[in-house]
């Protein structure tokens, strides 16, 4: 049995991971989140304490972050960092929360790595590799160049790029992932996929960007974690896996699935301005991932996802209303 430091942990993606690391393994959890408005406890609070201790506190945060590395056994155990400030259109009001915690943060998480010995995994997005022409056959691999368009996405790639440089200069013994967009329960009601569900609950209808036509490639959470896992167990150290389940759709396809699965028009959504700089399209070629570790997802179906993804906003509307007040203020301060 390992111990494994999960940062952002209360967030969507983390607490997913930790949640899985609980129902499959033996390992233990120290939870690092700062409950930020994204990090909720109520998604991990279920879990048993004598697995999953958590701790609030800031990545950014050297000491505090120094002396949980040193709870752990350098040779045994783990740091897997998802504590991240997330969401595009935020970075685009105010970047500077996305210098602190996505650069800065990850900076003093590797650096107390380094200092201790301890084997370090780092989450990033596709988003790094910039976006891709619709209708192109082009996917993203791990050899794509880097090139982001928004405030996050080019701090994840600062991010990805330090890790990278202590690999190769201190030895560091990390490995990246770059998944493409996941969906969900526990996801925050300012993401694409759980506002509109939250939206047809409450009455208002879907907000489409544009004209809908951007793409996303889309990934259950649960199978996110199980490539993380495996990843963790048998990736070799100083590489890039990409995470992808091949779920392209488009935003007006995905919002069309919403509505006809909550019983409503096809037809029944509004289009409002874009996001200034909005990647068109995200494609993920997973062969690496495949091939080398043996990962498969198991979530193929991405129709049923989404209808068991309504079910449950559908069941705990406790979870995500205390969120859906601000969220929809910063959205109507954008005008979207
Ligand atoms: P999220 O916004 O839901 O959760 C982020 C968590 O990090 C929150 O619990 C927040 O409180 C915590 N946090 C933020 N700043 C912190 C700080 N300074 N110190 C400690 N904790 C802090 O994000 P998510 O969607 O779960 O994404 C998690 C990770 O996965 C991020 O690194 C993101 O870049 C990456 N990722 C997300 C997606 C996606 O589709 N959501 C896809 C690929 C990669
Ligand atoms: O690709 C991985 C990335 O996916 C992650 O790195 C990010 O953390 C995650 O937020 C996500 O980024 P996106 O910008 O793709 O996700 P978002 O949920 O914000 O939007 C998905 C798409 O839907 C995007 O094309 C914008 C569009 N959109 C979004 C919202 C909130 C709408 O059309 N209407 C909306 O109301």
């Amino acid at each position: 049995m390992s111990r494994l430091l999960v940062t952002g942990g209360a967030g969507f993606i983390g607490s997913n991971f930790v949640r899985y690391l609980v129902e499959r393994t033996d390992h233990s959890v120290i939870v690092l989140d700062k409950l930020t408005y994204a990090g909720n406890l109520a998604s991990i609070e279920d879990l048993p304490a004598e697995r999953v201790r958590f701790v609030r506190g800031d990545i950014a945060d050297a000491g505090l972050v120094d002396g949980l590395v040193g709870e752990l056994d350098g040779e045994h155990d783990a740091i897997v960092h998802y504590a991240a400030e997330s969401h595009n259109d935020n970075s685009l009001s105010d970047p500077r929360p996305f210098l602190d915690t996505n650069v800065i943060g990850t900076y003093t998480l590797i650096e107390a790595a380094r200092r201790r010995g301890t084997r370090f995994h780092h989450i990033s997005t596709d988003e790094v590799y910039g976006d891709l022409e619709l209708g192109d056959p082009a996917r993203f691999t791990e050899s794509t160049p880097y090139n982001p368009s928004s405030p996050y996405s080019s701090t994840k790639a600062a991010s990805d790029l330090l890790v990278r440089a202590w690999v190769r200069s201190f030895g560091l013994r990390a490995t990246i992932s770059n998944c493409s967009n996941n969906y969900g329960p526990y996801q925050h009601v300012e993401k694409f996929i759980p506002r509109q569900i939250t939206n047809v609950l409450r009455g208002v209808r879907p907000k489409l960007y544009g004209r809908g036509e951007n793409v996303r490639d889309w990934i259950h959470a649960d199978d996110h974690s199980s490539a993380v896992l495996a990843i963790l167990e048998r990736g070799r150290i100083g590489e890039t896996y990409l995470i992808g389940a091949d779920g392209e759709r488009s935003n007006r396809e995905v919002v069309e699935l919403i509505l006809e699965a909550m019983g409503h028009p096809r037809d029944d959504y509004d289009l409002v301005p874009d996001r200034p700089g909005h990647d068109l399209r995200y494609a993920i070629d997973s062969t690496k991932l495949r091939d080398e570790l043996g990962w498969t997802p198991r979530f193929r179906d991405f129709e049923s996802g989404l209808r068991a993804t309504v079910d449950w906003y559908r069941a705990n509307e406790s979870w995500w209303a205390p969120q859906k007040d601000s969220a929809e203020a910063r959205y109507a301060e954008l005008g979207r």
